[in-house]
């Protein structure tokens, strides 16, 4: 979705806002602007594409300014375009507008603005927001923030927004709803933010800005309030990363330094929780829950697209370990299909950046029927951590490429502590194989960095079937939704048409498909299961199929099977998911890069959904 930027303080307001929308664009790449005012005058520049693209149109404009707000686009209403772009300004020409989000209900509005005599440049519904306001503004002859009040009372949606106006040029007003907004506090200045990465280079004090709250930012002051006018205290937080976690640190994409990062992540998110030589496992985020959890007469996990395969593997390991029937339901769905809550369902909500709106709803519309609410979540501070009644982080740092990496993995590592958890806790699992779980989770980390020593051979291969036109990916059991995960991937990153299969399918359509020109990518570590896909791979042979499988070490049999071949450590079959992602995140990389794609910032795509 969209990314926000605005600053107020002494320093030069421009190249403030110009960084923040870089460091911001993986939330969305359609269109670029920003506005500023100098000597009470509302200045504009906004362009279709990249900020880049909008920064080169700015060279040897004087853009000196103290005051600026700043918006990186992903199109909903209105295709990408210069006229679509944010900001909008006002009827009046004085007040300009940037806006994260959706406003349901703006056409009834627009008719009702339009029948006033308005008329609107852009197709948004943001053009139409500012005009409504400004509207309620002269017809009410207030200020802005009141005019602001009024209006959000009536809109229905998801929105963060901010605004300025010439004629009080030391003010930014925001206001957040559902889409989300990050206050940073300097001395004598304030930076505002979709979220925390254009801020920590200045400050590590922030305020998250709650729903229904309109925020009034001058350089020393800053006031929160509600819809209701009534002064909000403002909880400050210290933001706990650095730098260096947001910048490529000498890789050539966020995302190949993301699936580098992931020995360290993995490390991190088990560090502190998983005390291998004891069994011990500490999970203080849900301890809490811990009784209603183990007596739960079931856990529902709900989340979006990666978040969602997580979620997969979790119910093949939950129902496994902890006896527990899970049901894994798109978010999305859920939410529509008035679905049946029972006293003591436990929900867990699965989200990287918190902030998916799809998964936002779910979790209302399940805690409003009296389930149990646990995040498991990336983005420290985030919405869905907020909202939830205890969770987990998966400290998986700041992650900036658009396609999910270590985050996932980090999902998948929290997912395994809590079942080990809730397994020990059930008496699920006998004390003998609980140990010997704990220590193989522990070697993860380190098999994960052998595994990344295949770097050269995995993009040998990707080399190989750059150009295909499809892909399939097969798996069982715990490696089913790697293969969906692995097709996710390529589809993001490369655009090639890829599907995910469970092996044992094909034989039920799929299988028609095959050809000497389709790779199918087999997942296919030795498991249970083993033995079962190995015929499926036979099957496919016999179409002449090309096969790239990621097998055990040492397993000549399916070597013999393959075409091309990665060969992973040995991992127990219950956390081999956590590592055979890893080989199917570089082949994507190295096939998105070799088709000269953004891999970092895919077509269509943005890092958080913040709408529905
Ligand atoms: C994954 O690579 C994609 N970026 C997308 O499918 C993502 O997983 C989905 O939008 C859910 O996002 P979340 O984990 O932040 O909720």
């Amino acid at each position: 979705m969209c990314g926000i930027v605005g600053y107020i303080g002494n320093r030069e307001a421009y190249p403030v806002v110009l960084k923040g929308l870089k460091r911001l664009e993986y939330r969305g790449y359609d269109s670029a602007g920003l506005a500023l005012i100098r000597d009470h005058q509302l200045e504009v520049f906004k362009k279709q594409g990249k900020v880049a693209d909008l920064e080169e149109t700015l060279v040897g404009i004087n853009m000196h300014a103290h005051i600026a707000i700043g918006h990186t686009r992903w199109a909903t209403h209105g295709e990408p375009s210069d006229v679509n772009a944010h900001p909008h300004t006002s009827p009046s020409g004085k007040i300009a507008i940037i806006h994260n989000g959706i406003i349901e209900n703006y056409l009834p509005i627009k008719k009702e603005l339009i029948a006033k005599g308005y008329a609107f440049k852009s197709e948004t519904d943001t053009e139409v927001l500012l005009a409504f306001i400004e509207d309620i503004k002269s017809h009410n002859q207030c200020n802005l923030e009141e005019a602001l009040r009024i209006a959000l009372r009536r809109v229905v949606g998801a929105y963060c927004i901010l605004l300025i106006d010439q004629d009080d040029p030391e003010t930014i007003i925001a206001a957040r709803k559902g889409s989300p907004l990050v206050i940073g506090i300097g001395k004598d200045e304030h930076f505002l933010a979709s979220d925390a990465s254009p801020i920590i280079e200045y400050t590590k004090e922030v305020v998250y800005v709650n729903d229904y709250e309109i925020a009034i930012v001058k350089k020393d002051e800053l006031v929160l309030k509600n819809l209701g006018n009534e002064k909000q205290t403002p909880f400050i937080t210290q933001l706990d990363l650095d730098l260096a976690a947001i910048e490529k640190g000498g890789y050539s994409h966020f995302m190949l330094k993301e699936i580098f990062d992931q020995p360290q992540t993995i490390h991190d998110c088990l560090r502190g929780r998983l005390d291998a030589d004891t069994g011990q496992i500490t999970l203080s985020g849900i301890q809490e829950y811990l009784d209603e959890i183990i007596n739960a007469p079931r856990i529902i996990i709900i989340a979006c697209g990666t978040s969602w395969h997580a979620g997969l593997v979790a119910e093949y390991i939950i129902e496994e370990l902890c006896r527990i029937p899970v049901e894994v339901e798109y978010a999305s769905e859920f939410r529509y299909r008035n679905p049946i809550i029972y006293k003591g369902d436990v929900i867990i909500a699965i989200s990287q950046s918190g902030e998916t709106a799809d998964t936002i709803v779910a979790i209302e519309k399940a805690k409003g029927q009296g389930a149990i609410i646990l995040g498991i979540v990336n983005v420290v501070g985030s919405t869905i951590a907020r909202i939830s009644h205890a969770g987990a982080y998966t400290h998986a740092g700041p992650e900036i490429g658009v396609a999910s990496t270590k985050a996932f993995t980090g999902q998948l590592a929290v997912l395994m502590l809590m079942a080990l958890k809730i397994g020990h806790a059930k008496n699920t699992i006998d004390e003998e194989k609980y140990i010997l779980l704990c220590k193989e989770l522990a070697k993860v980390p380190d098999k994960a960095a052998e595994i990344l020593l295949q770097e050269n051979s995995i993009k040998a291969i990707a080399l190989k079937y750059k150009s295909a036109k499809d892909f399939l990916y097969l798996g069982r059991g715990y490696n089913f939704p790697i293969a969906l995960e692995g097709a996710l991937k390529l589809k993001e990153i490369s655009y090639i048409h890829a599907e995910g299969y469970p092996a044992a399918e094909m034989k039920h359509g799929p299988i028609a498909l095959v050809d000497e020109h389709l790779p199918i990518v087999f997942i296919a570590t030795n498991d249970t299961f083993h033995a079962k896909i190995v015929s499926n791979m036979q099957e496919i042979k016999a179409r002449k199929g090309k096969i790239i499988s990621i097998i055990t070490d040492g397993d000549e049999i399916a070597a013999e099977l393959s075409d091309d071949v990665i060969a992973m450590p040995w991992m127990d079959e219950i956390f081999a998911p956590i590592l055979n992602v890893i080989p199917l995140q570089l082949l994507a990389y190295f096939i998105g890069v070799e088709n000269g794609h953004d891999v970092d910032k895919p077509r269509n795509l943005a890092k958080s959904v913040t709408v529905e």
